[in-house]
């Protein structure tokens, strides 16, 4: 694995895992801040390739390589900004730029993979439900588990992480990055990461989207529900909902490190409802 320095290299942007920066004028790099995450890494190559192979617009992914401690994930530079940053400097867009990322997310949907070409959405969702195994009542855990594995296969992909942050806006083009969750299911699944992002975590920290997006509560509620109506989905579908909130649990206990956090019990409340409304017992 090649050596690299990113002294003096200014940062394009920031994630949940570390920060982006921009090595030349044709490359960036994506830092990890903990080196324990180079299996991830390596995964996030691996799905871009594929997610490219495909036809997919994306940054070109181009390896791995040690930074400093710790190591980092490297991409074509794209000469865009994030489609988050443009609404917040476009207000006046904001429906124009969401009609067009709704279509985005429909088109992803459209295209299909080679049977293990990607990993199936339901099987991700049972490992993040594994690794939550301890937090929560085993009546709980099976009930989840059975709702997750009736959800209907489809071997049309899934990003699993399509907000704004996600996607770039280059010469008027839509191409997504941070392509991580990229898996093959079920429809459900895209827009439970959207309602966990946009909707769920702002229920228990109002001033998440603020934080996280800049954005105001009402405008990410506006975005999960104008973008899902343009799909032709109803936010509030029951199954949309449950796997929502699964994927909010997994966020705060496993990939934030928060297994005591206030919101976990509320949340297997929550869960607990919407799998007695949806009659699976
Ligand atoms: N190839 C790229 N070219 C230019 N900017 C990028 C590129 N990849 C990422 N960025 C910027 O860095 C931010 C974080 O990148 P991302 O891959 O989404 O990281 P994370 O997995 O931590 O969310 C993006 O929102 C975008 O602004
Ligand atoms: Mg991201």
């Amino acid at each position: 694995m090649k050596d690299i320095s990113i002294e003096g290299c200014p940062v394009v942007g920031t994630g949940t895992f570390g920060k982006v920066y921009r090595l030349n004028d044709e490359i960036v790099v994506k830092v990890y801040d903990d080196p324990e995450n180079l299996p991830l890494i390596k995964a996030e190559q691996e799905m871009s390739k594929r997610a490219f192979v495909k036809g997919i617009p994306t940054a070109i992914p181009f390896g791995t390589a040690r930074v400093g401690g710790t190591y980092g994930s490297l991409f074509e530079l794209l000469d865009a900004r994030n489609c988050n940053d443009f609404l917040i400097a476009h207000p006046e867009k904001t429906d124009s730029i969401i009609a067009e990322y709704a279509g985005l997310v429909r088109r992803i949907h459209t295209i299909k993979s080679e049977p293990r070409e990607f990993p199936d959405t339901r099987k991700v969702y049972l490992d993040y439900l594994a690794c939550m195994k301890d937090l929560m009542p085993g009546e709980i855990y099976s009930r989840l588990a059975d709702f997750v594995s009736a959800v209907p296969e489809s071997q049309y992909l899934t990003h699993g992480d399509i907000q704004m942050k996600n996607i770039m806006l280059s010469n008027g083009e839509m191409l997504l990055i941070d392509m991580n969750t990229m898996s093959a299911g079920d429809s459900a699944f895209e827009f439970a990461g959207l309602y966990r992002t946009y909707i769920a975590f702002n229920v228990y920290d109002p001033d998440n989207s603020k934080n996280f997006f800049g954005i105001s509560r009402e405008l990410a509620g506006k975005i999960y529900y104008k973008t899902a109506e343009l799909c032709g989905v109803d936010p509030q579908r029951r199954d949309i909902l449950i796997l929502g909130w699964l994927r909010y649990l997994h966020v705060i206990t496993i990939e934030l490190s928060q297994p005591d956090a206030f919101m976990v019990k509320p949340t297997l409340e929550t869960l607990r409802r919407l799998l007695d409304d949806e009659g699976i017992h």
